[in-house]
């Protein structure tokens, strides 16, 4: 008779058996719950519900299986466990015999798996982050290698004002500092310990809590036992982290697709992050920048999972629950396969300067600047723009940009125009007069990659 089945006659129905299992998904954090189950023998150890003999023996037994599970020399079997809490607690009593059936003293494995999860979400987490890091890093490489070349500042898509590489890509670069902060966020919700909370309603054994959490070093524990079973606000607020990170960056993604393409030609992905087509030899597509801002929506999916997974559900532990691993692990390994894409991505591209100058030549880009200077020269901003309307107008109709203006043939749009429009046509100045706090100036963009730099780990 399998475990578990004293009250039952007979086995469990094999279709109720697959469906049931959490085997698969559950060997992603195996290591953790041996983990969880060598802090759980301290604590019985301490709590004198065993032998210091025993407490050897289970810790050398779990030893065992830890290298086992690492060298493959031992693979829990779905055929036969339900879980990996049950797998590991077998191949434990079959190791080091009785001893072995007095580990799951005081612990139930709803408090084992919620532990599982937060451990083995911790390190995801922890990794999703310097990952995160990696790419902030790469950006502001970008920053101070290409930064200082001009650009059109879009709004609408629409050529805007003229900024610096630089200055847009920072922009990109804070929202993933922000990202790194909502990480970080999460794990020190996430990094909470429910070791010893029992079924749900905690256990009439001494059993010292902080000792687990101590252990396994979590700062602090989950102080309510229901709770510590039931929750997974920590699950998805990771996620929600995650899928944040996602949609900032599928924009980036975005703009590299945009980029990359024959009419606007701003930057050439590197052959390794290129693909082929099947049919047309020329082709050289942007797959990698694709495949994030599509794992975006993967991500989210997961996310949603997670929230309708748990809305409505009573408390406490609930078998809906173990439901919650595929989307979870899938997401985390998407974020953390996308943002490192992105970097290789970054680091490999060819920005061509050349092109983002010559995207401002001609155009209407700078018709700012001269609504700025009527301004400098007391004319009110909303007349200065309406002027200058006109002017834009009336060069559009000439076929031709606002250099039709200089030499004092803007006077006659507006007195106050200066009759030499050379310095406010010239981008370069124009993007060196933007010296306002978080303005595109070199020195702002220099002070804000200083900025970011002190956030990134040593
Ligand atoms: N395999 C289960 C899960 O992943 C472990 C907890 C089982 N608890 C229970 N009461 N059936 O959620």
């Amino acid at each position: 008779m399998s475990r578990l089945r004293g009250r039952f006659e007979g086995e469990v129905d094999e279709l109720m058996r697959r469906v049931s299992s959490s085997l698969p998904a559950d060997l992603d954090m195996a290591e953790d719950d041996v983990e969880g189950s060598v802090a759980h023998v301290a604590v019985l150890a301490a709590a004198g519900l065993l032998a210091e003999h025993e407490a050897d023996v289970l810790r050398e037994g779990l030893q065992r299986i830890r290298t086992e599970l690492a060298d493959g020399a031992w693979k829990p079997d779905p055929a036969i466990h339900e879980d990996i809490h049950m797998a590991v607690e077998a191949r434990l009593v079959e190791l080091v015999g009785e001893p072995g059936r007095r580990l799951h003293t005081a612990r139930s494995r709803n408090d084992q798996v919620a532990t599982d999860v937060r451990l083995w979400l911790r390190r995801r987490l922890r990794e999703v982050d310097l990952a995160a890091a990696g790419l902030l890093a790469a950006v502001l490489d970008r920053v101070e290698s290409d930064g200082r070349t001009l650009m059109p500042g879009y709004t609408h898509l629409q050529r805007g004002q003229p900024v610096l590489l630089g200055h847009h890509l920072l922009a990109h670069a804070w929202a993933l500092s922000r990202d790194r902060e909502r990480l970080a966020g999460a794990l020190e919700r996430v990094n909470r310990c429910p070791l010893g909370a029992g079924a749900l309603a905690g256990t009439p054994h001494p059993i010292d809590r902080q000792l687990a959490a101590d252990l396994l070093a979590f700062p602090a524990l989950v102080e309510n036992a229901m709770d510590a079973v039931s929750a997974r606000d920590h699950l998805q607020e990771a996620a929600a982290a995650c899928a944040i990170l996602m949609a900032n960056l599928s924009r980036m993604a975005e703009e590299l697709v945009l980029w990359s393409t024959a009419e606007i030609d701003l930057v050439r992905l590197s052959d390794r992050h290129s693909t082929g087509s099947s049919i047309m030899p020329q082709k050289r597509n942007p797959d990698g920048a694709e495949l994030v801002r599509g794992k975006a929506g993967r991500v989210f999916g997961a996310l949603q999972a997670l929230l309708v997974l748990v809305k409505g559900l009573p408390l406490a532990y609930n078998r809906d629950l173990q439901e919650e691993r595929e989307p979870l692990q899938d997401l985390l390994r998407q974020t953390f396969d996308s943002l490192r894409l992105m970097t290789a991505m970054w680091r490999d591209l060819e920005v061509r300067r050349d092109r983002f100058e010559a995207t401002l030549r001609g155009d209407f880009a700078l018709a700012t600047e001269l609504a700025d200077a009527l301004v400098r020269r007391g004319v009110p901003f909303r007349d200065a723009h309406e002027g200058v309307a006109r002017m834009v107008r009336w060069c559009e109709e000439q076929g031709g940009d606002l250099t039709l203006l200089d030499h004092g043939r803007g006077t006659v749009f507006h007195p106050s125009l200066p009759s030499d429009l050379g310095e406010l046509l010239d981008p370069h100045a124009a993007v060196a007069r933007r010296t306002s706090r978080g303005g595109t100036c070199w020195p702002e963009v220099e002070r804000q990659v200083e900025l970011l730099r002190q956030t990134l780990p040593a």
